[in-house]
C-alpha cells in the first residue's frame, strides 16, 4: 500500500496539472492561458473569456460569432423546469435552487456529454452557460413574487441576464452600459481561479466520469460556503452589522484577532494569495468609479475603506499576509447595481463557470485521468469484538 502523507486541506499537495490558470500569490499574479487578468478585465468581455479559459485561445471573429449564437440559441429553459421553482419555498436560498436547476438539467440533457463528440459537448457547454442565466434570474423572480421575465436573443449576455432580473412586463430594463461593462468585468475576475475548493470539488465529482450539469452543481454547493464564495454574503452582512453598531471597526478588528470569538473579517484573508489579491485591486477601484457613475452614496463603501485601513495597519493581518480577498468589495458593485444579497454569490457562481467547464474538459480529455481517491489516515481502533445489545453498558 506504500507510505501515506497527510495533508488534510491540500495545503501543498498538487491534486492535478493544468494548462488553464497561473497564479503565483507571492506576486499577486493572476494569468487565464497566459493573458494577464489586468488586461483582460479591461479589454474583453465576459463570453469571449469564457472562450479562452475553456478553448486554450482567443476566438477569432467566426469563433466568436458561432459560440455566441449557441449562447443565444440555447438560452431558454424547458417550459416544464419552470414548475420547480412553484416547489421551494420563497425564502430558498438562490444558491440551493441554482445547483438544484443544473443538475436537473442533466434530466433533460441525458445523453450530450461525450467528451470525443465535439459538436454535442460545444452544445453542452453552451447550455451550461447561457441558462445558467435563466435560471438564477428566474430564482430571484420568484422569491419576490414576479412573472419570469424570457431572455432576449438581441441582447448581449450581461444585458440579456440583467434584462431577465430587471424587467416586469409593463416596462423592459434598460441596460446602461456602464452597469453592462461593470457586470461583464466582475464576471471576468471571478471567471477562473485554479483548484480552488469549488472547481477541485467539480474535477472530483467528474473524475468518477459524472456528467457536466452534475459536477457544476456539486461545485456551486462548495462555492455556497461562506469560507469560499459565500463570504461575499457575509461581507455585506459583516458591514452592515458594523453600521448599526455605529461603524466601530476597531471593535470588528479586535473581534477578528480574538481566537475565541469565532468572528473573521471575512473578504480577508487567502489561501494562495500571501501580498495582495489582483481582483481586490481592480475591483476597489472599479467600485470608486462605478459608484460615482451612478451617482449613489453608499456608507458601506466608506466602512469597507475603514475597516481595510485598520486591518492593514494591525500587526495582527501583517504577521499573518492578510489582505482583501475578492469578495471584499465585490458586494458594494452588485448592491449599487440592484442586487439582493443573497443573489452575490450567485454572480459569483455564473462568473465562476466557464473555469469549472473549462477544468471539467481539460480533466475529461486526458485519457490518463484515473478517479479522485484520496487516502487517510486511520485513527479509530484497529479492531474489536461485536458485543450483543444486552451486553452493552
Ligand atoms: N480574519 C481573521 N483571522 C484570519 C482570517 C480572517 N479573515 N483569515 C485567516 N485568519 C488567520 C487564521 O485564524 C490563522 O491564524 P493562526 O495562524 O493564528 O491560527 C491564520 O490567519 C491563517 O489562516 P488559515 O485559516 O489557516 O488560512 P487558510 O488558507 O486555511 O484559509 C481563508 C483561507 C480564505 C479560508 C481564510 O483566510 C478565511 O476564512 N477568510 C475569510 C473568508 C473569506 O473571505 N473567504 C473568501 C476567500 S477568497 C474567494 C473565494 O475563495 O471564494
Amino acid at each position: 500500500t506504500g507510505l501515506v502523507t497527510l495533508d488534510p486541506a491540500f495545503m501543498n499537495t498538487a491534486s492535478t496539472k493544468s494548462a488553464i490558470t497561473f497564479l503565483d500569490g507571492e506576486k499577486g499574479i493572476l494569468r487565464y492561458r497566459g493573458i494577464p487578468i489586468e488586461q483582460l478585465a479591461e479589454k474583453s468581455r465576459f463570453v469571449e473569456t469564457a472562450y479562452l479559459l475553456i478553448y486554450g485561445e482567443l476566438p477569432t471573429q467566426p469563433e466568436l460569432d458561432r459560440f455566441s449564437n449557441l449562447l443565444t440559441r440555447h438560452s431558454l429553459i424547458h417550459e416544464d423546469m419552470k414548475h420547480f421553482f412553484d416547489g421551494f419555498p420563497s425564502t430558498a436560498h438562490p444558491m440551493a435552487v441554482l445547483s438544484s436547476m443544473v443538475c436537473s438539467l442533466s434530466t433533460y440533457y441525458p445523453e450530450e456529454h461525450d467528451i470525443n463528440d465535439k459538436e454535442k459537448m460545444d452544445i453542452t457547454i453552451a447550455r451550461l452557460i447561457s441558462k445558467v442565466r435563466t435560471i438564477a434570474a428566474y430564482a430571484y423572480k420568484k422569491s419576490i413574487g414576479q412573472p419570469f421575465i424570457y431572455p432576449q436573443n438581441n441582447l448581449k449576455y450581461a444585458a440579456n441576464f440583467m434584462h431577465m432580473m430587471f424587467a416586469v412586463p409593463a416596462e423592459p430594463y434598460v441596460v446602461d452600459p456602464d452597469i453592462e461593462s461593470a457586470i461583464n468585468l466582475l464576471f471576468i475576475l471571478h471567471a477562473d481561479h485554479e483548484q480552488n475548493c469549488s472547481t477541485s470539488t467539480v474535477r472530483l465529482v467528474g473524475s468518477s466520469r459524472a456528467n457536466l450539469f452534475a459536477s457544476v452543481a456539486a461545485g456551486i454547493l462548495a462555492l455556497w460556503g461562506p469560507l469560499h464564495g459565500g463570504a461575499n454574503q457575509e461581507v455585506i452582512e459583516m458591514l452592515e452589522a458594523i453600521q448599526r453598531d455605529g461603524g466601530n471597526v476597531k471593535k470588528y478588528v479586535e473581534l477578528a484577532k480574538d481566537k475565541n470569538s469565532n468572528f473573521r473579517l471575512m473578504g480577508f484573508g487567502h489561501r494562495v494569495y500571501k501580498n495582495f489579491d489582483p481582483r481586490a485591486k481592480i475591483i476597489k477601484q472599479t467600485a470608486d468609479k462605478i459608484l460615482a457613475k451612478l451617482g449613489i452614496q453608499d456608507p458601506l463603501l466608506d466602512i469597507a475603506k475603514e475597516l481595510e485601513e485598520a486591518a492593514l495597519k494591525d500587526s495582527y493581518f501583517v504577521e499573518r499576509k492578510l489582505y482583501p480577498n475578492v469578495d471584499f468589495y465585490s458586494g458594494i458593485i452588485y448592491r449599487a447595481l440592484g442586487f439582493p444579497t443573497n443573489m452575490f454569490t450567485v454572480l459569483f457562481a455564473i462568473g465562476r463557470l466557464p473555469g469549472w467547464i473549462a477544468h471539467w474538459k481539460e480533466m475529461m480529455e486526458d485519457t490518463s485521468t484515473k478517479i479522485g481517491r484520496p487516502r487517510q489516515i486511520y485513527t479509530g481502533p484497529t479492531e474489536r469484538l461485536y458485543v450483543p445489545i444486552e451486553q452493552r453498558s
